[in-house]
Protein backbone atom coordinates (compact mmCIF):
# COMPACT_ATOMS: atom_id res chain seq x y z
CA UNK A 1 0.00 0.00 0.00
CA UNK A 2 0.89 3.35 -1.07
CA UNK A 3 1.35 5.97 2.30
CA UNK A 4 0.05 9.45 0.95
CA UNK A 5 2.67 12.19 1.91
CA UNK A 6 0.85 15.70 2.43
CA UNK A 7 2.33 18.93 2.31
CA UNK A 8 2.11 20.42 5.94
CA UNK A 9 2.36 23.97 3.54
CA UNK A 10 -1.04 22.77 2.45
CA UNK A 11 -2.01 22.32 6.18
CA UNK A 12 -3.52 24.11 8.78
CA UNK A 13 -0.69 26.65 9.86
CA UNK A 14 -1.20 25.37 13.82
CA UNK A 15 1.06 22.42 12.52
CA UNK A 16 4.13 23.72 11.61
CA UNK A 17 3.49 26.85 14.44
CA UNK A 18 6.75 27.06 16.73
CA UNK A 19 4.95 27.64 20.02
CA UNK A 20 2.88 24.51 19.31
CA UNK A 21 6.23 22.36 18.27
CA UNK A 22 7.82 23.93 20.85
CA UNK A 23 5.36 22.42 23.47
CA UNK A 24 5.48 19.03 21.30
CA UNK A 25 9.70 19.16 21.79
CA UNK A 26 9.72 19.47 25.54
CA UNK A 27 7.47 16.55 26.19
CA UNK A 28 9.46 14.58 24.62
CA UNK A 29 12.86 15.34 25.98
CA UNK A 30 10.95 14.58 29.06
CA UNK A 31 10.88 11.18 27.95
CA UNK A 32 14.45 11.15 26.50
CA UNK A 33 16.14 12.21 29.27
CA UNK A 34 14.70 10.37 32.35
CA UNK A 35 17.10 11.05 34.93
CA UNK A 36 17.10 14.97 34.46
CA UNK A 37 15.39 17.08 36.76
CA UNK A 38 13.13 18.65 34.90
CA UNK A 39 12.06 22.01 35.97
CA UNK A 40 9.93 22.65 32.59
CA UNK A 41 6.16 21.58 33.09
CA UNK A 42 4.12 23.41 35.76
CA UNK A 43 2.37 20.37 36.80
CA UNK A 44 0.81 19.92 40.03
CA UNK A 45 3.18 17.56 42.84
CA UNK A 46 2.30 13.44 42.61
CA UNK A 47 2.01 12.92 46.37
CA UNK A 48 -1.61 14.94 45.81
CA UNK A 49 -2.67 12.40 43.04
CA UNK A 50 -1.64 9.44 45.30
CA UNK A 51 -4.45 10.78 47.91
CA UNK A 52 -7.35 10.77 45.33
CA UNK A 53 -9.74 8.07 45.58
CA UNK A 54 -11.60 7.63 42.75
CA UNK A 55 -14.07 5.51 43.28
CA UNK A 56 -14.95 7.24 47.03
CA UNK A 57 -15.26 10.54 44.80
CA UNK A 58 -17.83 9.11 42.69
CA UNK A 59 -19.94 7.72 45.23
CA UNK A 60 -19.79 11.07 47.41
CA UNK A 61 -21.08 12.86 43.64
CA UNK A 62 -23.67 10.23 43.52
CA UNK A 63 -24.63 10.49 47.13
CA UNK A 64 -25.05 14.24 46.28
CA UNK A 65 -27.50 13.56 43.09
CA UNK A 66 -30.09 11.37 45.19
CA UNK A 67 -29.96 13.42 48.23
CA UNK A 68 -29.66 16.56 47.15
CA UNK A 69 -30.67 17.15 43.71
CA UNK A 70 -33.22 14.48 44.23
CA UNK A 71 -32.29 11.75 42.20
CA UNK A 72 -33.13 8.20 41.73
CA UNK A 73 -29.85 6.11 42.90
CA UNK A 74 -30.19 4.55 38.84
CA UNK A 75 -30.50 7.89 37.47
CA UNK A 76 -27.59 8.77 39.63
CA UNK A 77 -25.88 6.38 37.91
CA UNK A 78 -26.84 7.29 34.28
CA UNK A 79 -25.62 10.48 34.62
CA UNK A 80 -22.71 9.21 34.91
CA UNK A 81 -22.79 6.81 32.15
CA UNK A 82 -24.79 8.28 29.46
CA UNK A 83 -23.68 11.76 26.99
CA UNK A 84 -25.04 14.35 29.04
CA UNK A 85 -25.98 18.25 28.81
CA UNK A 86 -23.21 20.20 27.06
CA UNK A 87 -22.88 22.81 29.69
CA UNK A 88 -22.23 20.38 32.18
CA UNK A 89 -23.30 18.79 35.62
CA UNK A 90 -21.78 20.43 38.50
CA UNK A 91 -22.40 24.10 37.46
CA UNK A 92 -24.03 24.51 40.76
CA UNK A 93 -21.24 23.11 42.68
CA UNK A 94 -19.05 25.57 40.80
CA UNK A 95 -20.96 28.45 41.45
CA UNK A 96 -20.87 27.66 45.43
CA UNK A 97 -17.26 27.15 45.27
CA UNK A 98 -17.00 30.87 43.61
CA UNK A 99 -19.69 32.30 45.68
CA UNK A 100 -17.56 30.38 49.31
CA UNK A 101 -13.71 31.83 47.50
CA UNK A 102 -14.88 34.79 46.52
CA UNK A 103 -18.02 36.21 47.46
CA UNK A 104 -18.76 36.03 43.67
CA UNK A 105 -22.62 35.70 43.19
CA UNK A 106 -22.72 33.51 40.30
CA UNK A 107 -25.46 31.92 38.72
CA UNK A 108 -25.18 27.97 37.72
CA UNK A 109 -27.01 29.06 34.39
CA UNK A 110 -23.81 31.31 33.88
CA UNK A 111 -21.31 28.55 33.68
CA UNK A 112 -20.06 26.31 30.62
CA UNK A 113 -17.84 23.17 32.44
CA UNK A 114 -15.41 22.11 29.96
CA UNK A 115 -12.90 19.77 29.01
CA UNK A 116 -10.05 21.76 31.09
CA UNK A 117 -9.72 25.35 30.26
CA UNK A 118 -7.84 25.01 27.36
CA UNK A 119 -11.21 24.00 25.97
CA UNK A 120 -12.95 26.91 27.72
CA UNK A 121 -9.99 29.64 26.40
CA UNK A 122 -11.22 27.92 22.87
CA UNK A 123 -14.59 28.32 23.03
CA UNK A 124 -14.55 32.04 24.71
CA UNK A 125 -12.57 32.58 21.42
CA UNK A 126 -15.00 31.68 19.20
CA UNK A 127 -18.01 32.71 20.61
CA UNK A 128 -16.55 35.98 20.32
CA UNK A 129 -14.52 36.57 17.52
CA UNK A 130 -16.46 36.57 14.41
CA UNK A 131 -13.99 37.72 11.72
CA UNK A 132 -10.42 38.69 10.65
CA UNK A 133 -11.35 41.95 11.99
CA UNK A 134 -11.67 40.70 15.25
CA UNK A 135 -7.98 40.78 17.33
CA UNK A 136 -7.30 39.14 20.33
CA UNK A 137 -5.32 41.04 22.76
CA UNK A 138 -3.09 39.46 25.27
CA UNK A 139 -0.32 39.82 28.27
CA UNK A 140 2.96 39.91 26.48
CA UNK A 141 4.27 36.86 27.29
CA UNK A 142 1.06 34.37 27.92
CA UNK A 143 0.44 30.77 28.23
CA UNK A 144 0.67 29.41 25.39
CA UNK A 145 -2.45 27.65 25.46
CA UNK A 146 -4.23 31.05 24.30
CA UNK A 147 -2.28 32.09 21.86
CA UNK A 148 -2.46 28.37 20.58
CA UNK A 149 -5.92 28.77 20.89
CA UNK A 150 -6.58 31.57 18.89
CA UNK A 151 -3.88 30.35 15.69
CA UNK A 152 -6.08 26.87 15.87
CA UNK A 153 -9.20 29.29 15.00
CA UNK A 154 -7.04 31.77 12.54
CA UNK A 155 -8.03 34.65 15.05
CA UNK A 156 -5.30 37.47 14.91
CA UNK A 157 -3.54 37.84 18.31
CA UNK A 158 -1.61 41.40 19.49
CA UNK A 159 0.24 41.10 22.02
CA UNK A 160 0.02 44.05 25.27
CA UNK A 161 3.31 44.62 26.89
CA UNK A 162 3.66 43.35 30.72
CA UNK A 163 5.02 45.79 32.97
CA UNK A 164 6.60 45.15 36.62
CA UNK A 165 3.32 45.06 38.49
CA UNK A 166 0.65 44.89 36.03
CA UNK A 167 -0.17 45.79 31.87
CA UNK A 168 0.63 48.51 29.46
CA UNK A 169 -2.51 50.18 29.40
CA UNK A 170 -1.38 52.70 27.34
CA UNK A 171 -0.44 50.32 25.04
CA UNK A 172 -3.68 48.85 24.88
CA UNK A 173 -5.76 51.99 24.68
CA UNK A 174 -3.62 52.70 21.69
CA UNK A 175 -4.11 48.84 20.23
CA UNK A 176 -7.74 49.48 20.84
CA UNK A 177 -8.06 52.64 19.49
CA UNK A 178 -5.27 52.23 16.34
CA UNK A 179 -7.56 49.09 15.76
CA UNK A 180 -10.88 51.25 15.53
CA UNK A 181 -9.72 53.40 13.12
CA UNK A 182 -8.66 50.91 10.66
CA UNK A 183 -12.33 49.22 11.06
CA UNK A 184 -11.50 46.26 13.23
CA UNK A 185 -11.49 45.69 16.90
CA UNK A 186 -9.81 44.50 19.74
CA UNK A 187 -12.46 42.18 21.24
CA UNK A 188 -10.95 40.63 24.19
CA UNK A 189 -7.96 40.57 26.23
CA UNK A 190 -6.83 37.82 28.06
CA UNK A 191 -5.28 38.23 31.30
CA UNK A 192 -4.25 35.83 34.27
CA UNK A 193 -3.85 38.21 37.17
CA UNK A 194 -2.44 36.22 40.07
CA UNK A 195 1.28 34.62 39.61
CA UNK A 196 0.92 34.77 35.63
CA UNK A 197 2.12 31.58 33.59
CA UNK A 198 5.09 32.31 32.86
CA UNK A 199 6.15 35.41 34.25
CA UNK A 200 4.98 34.81 38.05
CA UNK A 201 3.21 39.09 37.80
CA UNK A 202 0.49 39.66 39.72
CA UNK A 203 -1.75 42.47 39.31
CA UNK A 204 -2.67 44.80 42.41
CA UNK A 205 -5.86 46.13 43.12
CA UNK A 206 -5.29 49.37 41.30
CA UNK A 207 -4.40 47.94 38.30
CA UNK A 208 -7.22 45.54 38.23
CA UNK A 209 -9.87 48.01 38.63
CA UNK A 210 -7.92 50.45 36.13
CA UNK A 211 -7.93 47.72 33.34
CA UNK A 212 -11.45 47.44 34.07
CA UNK A 213 -11.89 50.61 33.49
CA UNK A 214 -10.32 50.68 30.06
CA UNK A 215 -12.46 47.39 28.81
CA UNK A 216 -15.50 49.96 29.98
CA UNK A 217 -13.89 52.83 28.07
CA UNK A 218 -12.64 51.16 25.10
CA UNK A 219 -15.51 48.69 24.65
CA UNK A 220 -13.37 45.47 25.68
CA UNK A 221 -14.09 41.99 27.45
CA UNK A 222 -11.50 40.38 29.54
CA UNK A 223 -10.98 36.79 29.80
CA UNK A 224 -9.15 36.10 33.12
CA UNK A 225 -7.63 32.80 33.58
CA UNK A 226 -7.24 32.48 37.48
CA UNK A 227 -5.35 28.94 37.39
CA UNK A 228 -2.63 30.19 40.01
CA UNK A 229 -5.10 32.32 42.16
CA UNK A 230 -5.49 29.75 44.64
CA UNK A 231 -1.23 29.60 45.42
CA UNK A 232 -1.32 33.27 47.06
CA UNK A 233 0.38 33.06 50.29
CA UNK A 234 -2.67 33.34 53.38
CA UNK A 235 -4.14 37.07 53.58
CA UNK A 236 -2.57 38.07 50.09
CA UNK A 237 -5.14 36.90 47.63
CA UNK A 238 -6.65 40.07 45.65
CA UNK A 239 -10.50 39.79 44.32
CA UNK A 240 -10.52 38.11 40.55
CA UNK A 241 -11.46 40.66 38.31
CA UNK A 242 -14.88 38.91 37.96
CA UNK A 243 -15.41 40.11 41.51
CA UNK A 244 -14.95 44.03 40.83
CA UNK A 245 -16.69 43.61 37.21
CA UNK A 246 -19.35 46.00 37.79
CA UNK A 247 -19.96 46.42 33.79
CA UNK A 248 -20.30 42.69 32.88
CA UNK A 249 -16.71 42.77 30.75
CA UNK A 250 -14.96 39.50 32.60
CA UNK A 251 -15.42 35.95 31.37
CA UNK A 252 -13.71 34.10 34.15
CA UNK A 253 -11.92 30.92 33.20
CA UNK A 254 -11.04 28.30 35.62
CA UNK A 255 -9.59 25.05 35.68
CA UNK A 256 -9.57 22.07 38.32
CA UNK A 257 -6.10 20.49 36.91
CA UNK A 258 -3.85 21.89 39.75
CA UNK A 259 -6.10 21.92 42.33
CA UNK A 260 -7.74 18.51 41.91
CA UNK A 261 -6.32 16.44 39.17
CA UNK A 262 -5.31 17.46 35.64
CA UNK A 263 -5.99 14.27 34.68
CA UNK A 264 -9.79 14.81 34.74
CA UNK A 265 -9.33 17.48 32.17
CA UNK A 266 -12.04 19.59 33.99
CA UNK A 267 -12.40 23.66 33.88
CA UNK A 268 -14.99 25.69 33.53
CA UNK A 269 -15.76 29.36 32.30
CA UNK A 270 -18.17 31.81 34.19
CA UNK A 271 -19.92 34.37 31.32
CA UNK A 272 -22.67 35.90 32.66
CA UNK A 273 -23.31 38.11 29.43
CA UNK A 274 -26.65 38.11 27.71
CA UNK A 275 -26.94 37.35 24.45
CA UNK A 276 -29.81 37.95 22.32
CA UNK A 277 -31.22 36.05 19.42
CA UNK A 278 -31.39 38.50 16.38
CA UNK A 279 -34.01 36.35 14.94
CA UNK A 280 -36.09 35.29 18.01
CA UNK A 281 -35.45 38.21 20.28
CA UNK A 282 -34.67 35.05 23.07
CA UNK A 283 -32.20 35.86 25.23
CA UNK A 284 -29.61 33.64 27.18
CA UNK A 285 -26.20 33.46 29.19
CA UNK A 286 -23.43 33.72 26.89
CA UNK A 287 -22.24 30.64 28.87
CA UNK A 288 -25.40 28.64 27.14
CA UNK A 289 -24.27 29.64 23.70
CA UNK A 290 -20.60 28.53 24.46
CA UNK A 291 -22.29 25.19 25.48
CA UNK A 292 -23.96 25.26 22.42
CA UNK A 293 -20.09 25.49 20.35
CA UNK A 294 -19.18 22.99 23.05
CA UNK A 295 -21.54 20.42 21.00
CA UNK A 296 -19.20 20.73 17.99
CA UNK A 297 -15.65 20.74 20.13
CA UNK A 298 -16.42 17.81 22.78
CA UNK A 299 -19.90 17.16 23.32
CA UNK A 300 -19.70 17.44 27.15
CA UNK A 301 -16.91 17.28 29.27
CA UNK A 302 -16.87 13.73 30.99
CA UNK A 303 -19.69 13.56 33.54
CA UNK A 304 -17.13 10.75 35.17
CA UNK A 305 -14.66 12.99 35.43
CA UNK A 306 -17.28 15.74 36.58
CA UNK A 307 -18.20 13.12 39.10
CA UNK A 308 -14.56 13.13 40.45
CA UNK A 309 -14.08 16.74 40.67
CA UNK A 310 -17.59 17.31 42.04
CA UNK A 311 -16.56 14.70 44.62
CA UNK A 312 -13.59 16.45 45.93
CA UNK A 313 -15.29 19.69 46.16
CA UNK A 314 -18.01 18.00 48.68
CA UNK A 315 -15.48 16.97 50.65
CA UNK A 316 -13.82 20.31 50.98
CA UNK A 317 -17.15 21.50 51.97
CA UNK A 318 -17.35 22.87 48.48
CA UNK A 319 -14.68 25.08 48.50
CA UNK A 320 -11.88 24.96 45.64
CA UNK A 321 -10.03 27.43 47.90
CA UNK A 322 -10.08 24.56 50.49
CA UNK A 323 -8.92 22.30 48.73
CA UNK A 324 -6.14 24.07 47.35
CA UNK A 325 -4.82 25.03 50.66
CA UNK A 326 -2.54 22.12 51.67
CA UNK A 327 -1.27 22.05 48.20
CA UNK A 328 -0.78 26.14 47.62
CA UNK A 329 1.34 25.90 50.91
CA UNK A 330 3.78 22.75 49.25
CA UNK A 331 3.83 24.81 46.46
CA UNK A 332 4.92 28.13 48.37
CA UNK A 333 7.60 25.74 50.06
CA UNK A 334 8.90 24.75 47.18
CA UNK A 335 9.16 28.04 45.55
CA UNK A 336 11.17 29.22 48.33
CA UNK A 337 13.55 26.34 48.22
CA UNK A 338 14.29 27.12 44.65
CA UNK A 339 14.65 30.66 45.22
CA UNK A 340 17.15 29.99 47.94
CA UNK A 341 19.09 27.25 46.11
CA UNK A 342 19.60 30.05 43.19
CA UNK A 343 20.88 32.51 45.83
CA UNK A 344 23.30 29.73 46.76
CA UNK A 345 24.10 28.21 44.05
CA UNK A 346 23.50 30.03 41.20
CA UNK A 347 24.22 33.80 42.13
CA UNK A 348 28.00 33.29 43.25
CA UNK A 349 28.74 30.76 40.04
CA UNK A 350 27.07 32.80 37.45
CA UNK A 351 26.08 36.48 38.49
CA UNK A 352 25.34 37.60 35.19
CA UNK A 353 21.84 35.62 35.65
CA UNK A 354 19.37 36.91 37.67
CA UNK A 355 15.68 35.78 38.41
CA UNK A 356 12.65 37.20 39.54
CA UNK A 357 11.48 36.62 43.56
CA UNK A 358 7.57 35.38 43.05
CA UNK A 359 5.97 34.83 46.52
CA UNK A 360 3.40 32.15 44.85
CA UNK A 361 2.83 30.61 41.61
CA UNK A 362 5.10 27.79 39.61
CA UNK A 363 7.33 29.55 37.92
CA UNK A 364 10.47 31.67 38.52
CA UNK A 365 11.89 33.45 35.13
CA UNK A 366 15.74 33.91 34.79
CA UNK A 367 17.22 36.24 32.79
CA UNK A 368 20.60 35.12 31.04
CA UNK A 369 23.15 36.72 28.80
CA UNK A 370 23.05 34.47 26.26
CA UNK A 371 20.33 33.65 23.86
CA UNK A 372 18.15 30.50 25.04
CA UNK A 373 17.23 28.43 22.32
CA UNK A 374 15.82 24.42 21.61
CA UNK A 375 19.45 23.80 21.09
CA UNK A 376 20.73 25.29 24.00
CA UNK A 377 17.72 23.26 26.17
CA UNK A 378 19.07 19.86 24.28
CA UNK A 379 22.71 20.64 25.43
CA UNK A 380 21.16 21.09 28.95
CA UNK A 381 19.13 17.84 29.46
CA UNK A 382 22.14 15.80 27.62
CA UNK A 383 24.27 17.01 28.96
CA UNK A 384 23.80 18.54 32.49
CA UNK A 385 20.41 16.07 32.72
CA UNK A 386 18.66 19.38 33.72
CA UNK A 387 15.29 20.35 31.73
CA UNK A 388 13.56 23.76 31.63
CA UNK A 389 11.51 26.01 29.63
CA UNK A 390 12.54 28.63 27.11
CA UNK A 391 10.72 31.81 27.53
CA UNK A 392 10.38 32.80 23.96
CA UNK A 393 7.37 30.58 22.87
CA UNK A 394 5.03 32.66 25.49
CA UNK A 395 6.48 36.08 23.79
CA UNK A 396 4.59 37.19 20.76
CA UNK A 397 6.72 39.91 20.69
CA UNK A 398 9.83 38.64 19.98
CA UNK A 399 11.18 39.69 23.43
CA UNK A 400 12.10 36.43 25.85
CA UNK A 401 14.92 34.88 23.91
CA UNK A 402 17.49 35.22 26.55
CA UNK A 403 15.19 34.53 29.49
CA UNK A 404 13.90 31.17 30.34
CA UNK A 405 11.07 29.43 33.39
CA UNK A 406 11.50 27.54 36.01
CA UNK A 407 8.82 25.20 37.76
CA UNK A 408 9.55 23.17 41.03
CA UNK A 409 5.53 22.54 41.86
CA UNK A 410 6.27 18.53 41.73
CA UNK A 411 9.82 18.31 42.46
CA UNK A 412 10.64 17.30 45.94
CA UNK A 413 13.68 19.24 47.96
CA UNK A 414 16.21 16.95 47.14
CA UNK A 415 15.58 17.10 43.41
CA UNK A 416 15.53 21.30 43.69
CA UNK A 417 18.69 21.05 44.90
CA UNK A 418 20.17 18.89 42.84
CA UNK A 419 19.00 20.59 39.56
CA UNK A 420 19.75 23.80 40.97
CA UNK A 421 23.13 22.23 41.37
CA UNK A 422 23.07 21.17 37.36
CA UNK A 423 21.95 24.39 36.01
CA UNK A 424 24.33 26.48 37.85
CA UNK A 425 27.25 23.79 36.34
CA UNK A 426 25.32 24.46 32.69
CA UNK A 427 24.78 28.26 33.62
CA UNK A 428 28.45 29.03 34.24
CA UNK A 429 30.21 26.68 30.99
CA UNK A 430 27.47 28.63 28.84
CA UNK A 431 28.11 32.23 29.92
CA UNK A 432 31.95 31.08 29.70
CA UNK A 433 31.65 29.99 26.04
CA UNK A 434 29.64 32.94 25.34
CA UNK A 435 32.41 34.94 26.65
CA UNK A 436 35.20 32.90 24.73
CA UNK A 437 33.37 32.85 21.75
CA UNK A 438 32.58 36.63 21.58
C1 LIG B 1 -2.44 29.85 33.06
C2 LIG B 1 -2.96 28.51 32.70
N1 LIG B 1 -4.23 28.39 32.30
C3 LIG B 1 -4.75 27.19 31.94
C4 LIG B 1 -3.98 26.05 31.98
C5 LIG B 1 -4.55 24.75 31.46
O1 LIG B 1 -5.58 24.29 32.17
P1 LIG B 1 -6.25 22.88 31.76
O2 LIG B 1 -5.26 21.82 32.08
O3 LIG B 1 -7.46 22.85 32.63
O4 LIG B 1 -6.59 22.92 30.32
C6 LIG B 1 -2.66 26.12 32.40
C7 LIG B 1 -1.85 24.90 32.43
O5 LIG B 1 -0.68 24.85 32.58
C8 LIG B 1 -2.14 27.38 32.76
O6 LIG B 1 -0.86 27.51 33.16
Amino acid sequence: MNTLVLDSAQLHAGITDPTIESLGFLNEAGSRYPDAVSFAAGAPHTSFLDDVDIPECLDRFTGYLVQERGLTPVAARRLLQEYGPSRGIINDLVARALTLDHGLAVDASSIVVTAGCQEAMLLAVRALCTGPGDLLAVVDPSFVGIVGAARLLDVPVVPVPETADGIDLDELRRLCRGARSAGRRVRALYVAPDYANPSGTVLDRAARLALLDLAEQEDLLLLEDIAYGFTAPPGQDLPPLKALDAGGRVILLGTFAKVCLPGARVGFAVADQRVRDARTGQVRSLARAMAELKTMVTVNTSPIAQGVVGGMLLRHGGSLAGLGRAKAALYRRNLALLLEALDRQVAAAVPEVSWNRPTAGFFVRLRLPVEVDMALLERSAREYRVLWTPMAPFYLGGDGARQLRLSCSYLEPGEIDEGAGRLARFLKDVVADAGTTA
